[in-house]
């Protein structure tokens, strides 16, 4: 696991960023997983900037996000894929239609969650996937419990995790939804590639469980570590709980230095 501690939200844009360009360069016709959440937002801002400046084109590229409230309407602005479309798809030029997220609407969920799963490997999985991570150690919405060979399912939320997130409900938690569908453990693990943002001290113990700590359904995103490649990019005060948090800053100098 490479650990980045980043200066500021710009650098972890930076880090980010490179690593999806480079996946997009040398395959014009790349699977991105996206995310929701305010981590993955530098990022964002950064593909866009690269979009609109540089030349970075999604043209050719398809879009999968990680996971759906269950319940809300279509036109909710907290939809997940209402929040995509507005802080990334429609600053850049994704084709029609080639950015998809799992049904929250669907009569039907598990046949939804199926075919999701069908979709996504009929376009050849994912090649670079983008993750936030929650206070509890969850990633997409496989809370603590899930299984670590999960795959795309409807799921109950847990009450911290409502929490964390009725900032964007105007701070009501009971207007959060109480379920979700989302991609599992098992099918995130798929991601050829997979990088990681956290900030702010409300992930310091959720990143060192990541880290450091024992692999366990307790702490789900712990089951990255049995991935070959994954960047964690950091802010100083989400690794504040790192016991090795010195040897990744020296190791990561090391590696990227010109
Ligand atoms: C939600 C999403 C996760 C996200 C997490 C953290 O629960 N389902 O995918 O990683 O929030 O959000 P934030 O980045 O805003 O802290």
């Amino acid at each position: 696991m490479e650990v980045a501690i980043a200066q500021d939200s710009d650098e972890i844009g930076r880090i980010a960023a490179d690593l999806f360009e480079e996946t997009i360069r040398s395959n014009p016709a790349a699977v991105l997983g996206l995310a929701t959440g305010s981590s993955p937002l530098p990022l964002y801002g950064e593909l866009i900037r690269r979009h609109r400046e540089e030349g970075l084109s999604f043209a050719s590229c398809r879009a999968f996000t990680l996971d759906e409230y269950v319940g809300l309407p279509l036109d909710h602005p907290e939809r997940y894929r209402n929040f995509i479309e507005a802080e990334f798809e429609r600053h850049v030029d994704f084709a029609e239609g080639t950015v998809q997220g799992p049904d929250g609407t669907a009569s039907d969920l598990a046949a939804a969650c199926a075919a999701y799963e069908t979709a996504i490997s009929d376009a050849g999985g994912v090649d670079i996937q983008i993750l936030g991570i929650g206070s509890n150690g969850h990633i997409a919405f496989n809370e603590p419990g899930s299984s670590l060979a999960s795959r795309t399912r409807a799921e109950v939320l847990t009450e911290r995790t409502r929490d964390d997130n009725a900032r964007f409900f105007d701070g009501d938690l009971s207007k959060v939804p109480e379920l979700c569908v989302t991609q599992g453990l098992g099918t995130i693990m798929e991601a050829r590639r997979i990088v990681l943002i956290a900030t702010g001290t409300g992930k310091a113990e959720a990143v060192a469980h990541l880290v450091e700590g024992a692999v366990s359904a307790r702490w789900p995103a712990t089951i990255l570590q049995h991935h070959a490649d994954v960047t964690v990019i950091l802010d100083d005060a989400s690794s504040t709980a790192l016991r090795l948090a010195d040897y990744y800053r020296e190791r990561w100098a090391a590696r990227h230095r010109r």
